[in-house]
């Protein structure tokens, strides 16, 4: 079987390793893939948003089966675009990504369906939006409606850095069309909590769930990135959060897909906060989490295709999704400076004995010669007994790989690891 994966990223890397444990695979075609994972898939250059190439790739080559897995061509229709030309997908069609790909949808849709989140209004009026911004409470959320590379998310501490929050997207345009429309909610405190989840629309099965680093400093100072690291599983994801989410946010959000026409087929990613008032939806993503999949692949036991294809065919019933009861981390080595201005280019070394662990996030062959080419470069991902061992391994892998400007952040894991000790 020949599969294509659309993407380049580490989530990438961990899907395809994790694909290759089926030996049904006989190709795994990346595009565009990056140079660190040049042995475990045939990279293509095609961009992950040139859906008519990438369709055309598929058909001429004989693919059997394509992953999407990026937030862009999903949101503008690649599984569609695949699907219509015969080749069955995971992930979903866009009518069903726009859970992401409009955060005004996604918070409308948790109102009509009584499904918690923070208090919001919509605004598609800057002096509306600033009125209103006059008696509202802060610490404020000013999020832009569409994707936005991650950076759509403002947490305003101020009235002031609120004001001009709304200024930047929506006179300065500092997201283009995604900042036609904003929404301004409720600034919520808690835990947060990364699940992953497979579902075919009509069952809906978490993974183990997992803690993101999403800024760039320890102690969470700095600036938001696409995420440092990550563990799994999560302990504020005790038994009981993970009932409520079941009940109150997991199965409604499948019904209200449904009953509004979406049906959602591949992983919803649910970014939940676990607040004094039970837990409650931050966001939806239409996709694996990245780095999430770096430590939530690691500990499936199952076949990742079979379960694939089963969403695919609407059978994730009659398939085993089995976890270990292991712990891991990883951590992210980036080229300093991410996630602003970083130099890169450097040659990066991975030796033989950790290359199985390492998933490759920003690289590219250059003469033969593996070099940076990204912000966040690997991830170092450990599976150990307890979380305390992951984190220790994780870091001496870390320590393995080199690149000439490489920084990590020193304390991925330490808060959950104070939540497991109870301090
Ligand atoms: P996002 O870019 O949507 O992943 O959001 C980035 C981060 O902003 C989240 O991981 C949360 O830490 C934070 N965030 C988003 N919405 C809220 C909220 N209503 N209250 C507090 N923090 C939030
Ligand atoms: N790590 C968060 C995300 O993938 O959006």
């Amino acid at each position: 079987m020949k599969v294509l994966v659309v993407g380049g990223g580490g989530r990438e890397h961990t899907v395809i390793r994790k694909l290759k444990e089926n030996p049904e695979i006989t190709q795994i075609y990346a595009l565009p893939g990056n140079g660190g994972m040049a042995q475990d898939a045939e990279c293509v250059p095609i961009g992950a948003k040139d859906i008519a190439s990438i369709v055309t790739f598929a058909v001429s080559n004989e693919v059997d089966y394509a992953v999407v897995t990026p937030d862009d061509p999903l949101v503008l229709g690649c599984v569609d675009a695949l699907e219509d030309a015969g080749v069955p997908c995971f992930g979903p069609r866009s009518e069903a990504a726009i859970i992401e790909g409009s955060k005004v949808f996604s918070k409308n849709l948790m109102k009509k369906y009584g499904i918690p989140t923070a208090r919001y209004e919509v605004f598609t009026d800057m002096q509306e939006a600033l009125r209103y911004l006059e008696t509202a409470p802060v610490p404020t959320v000013i999020k832009a409606d569409g994707l936005a590379l991650g950076k759509g998310v403002i947490i305003a501490q101020t009235r002031d850095e609120a004001f001009q929050a709304v200024r930047e997207m929506m006179q300065d345009k500092k997201f283009g069309h995604s900042g036609d429309q904003i929404v301004i909610e409720e600034y919520l405190e808690g835990p947060e909590v990364s699940v992953l989840s497979f579902t075919d629309g009509k069952t809906i099965v978490p993974m183990v769930s997992s803690m993101d680093h999403k800024r760039a400093g320890d102690n969470d100072t700095g600036l938001n990135t696409g995420g440092m690291g990550t563990v799994a599983p999560n302990p504020y994801y005790t038994p009981e959060v993970a009932a409520r989410c079941t009940e109150e946010i997991f199965l409604p959000t499948i019904r209200a897909m449904n009953a509004e026409g979406r049906r959602f087929k591949g992983c919803l990613y649910f970014g939940l906060m676990i607040t004094k008032d039970g837990p409650k939806v931050i966001e939806y993503n239409c996709r694996f989490g990245d780095p999430e999949t770096q430590v939530v692949l690691p500990l499936l036991e199952s076949d990742l295709f079979t379960i694939m294809r089963a969403v695919t065919e609407e059978k994730l019933s009659e398939v085993e999704v089995k976890f270990s009861r292991k712990n891991a981390c990883c951590v992210i080595l980036a080229s300093e400076g991410y996630p602003e201005h970083y130099e890169k280019g450097f040659p990066l070394e991975i030796p033989e004995s950790v290359r199985e662990q390492v998933y490759v996030a920003g690289a590219a062959l250059k003469d033969g010669q593996l070099v940076t080419s990204g912000g966040r470069v690997v991830g170092c991902t450990a599976v150990a007994d307890t979380l305390e061992d992951a984190i220790r391994d994780a870091y001496a892998l870390a320590s393995q790989v080199h690149f000439e400007n490489a920084y990590c952040r020193k304390d991925i894991g330490q808060r959950a690891l104070r939540a497991v000790k109870g301090v």
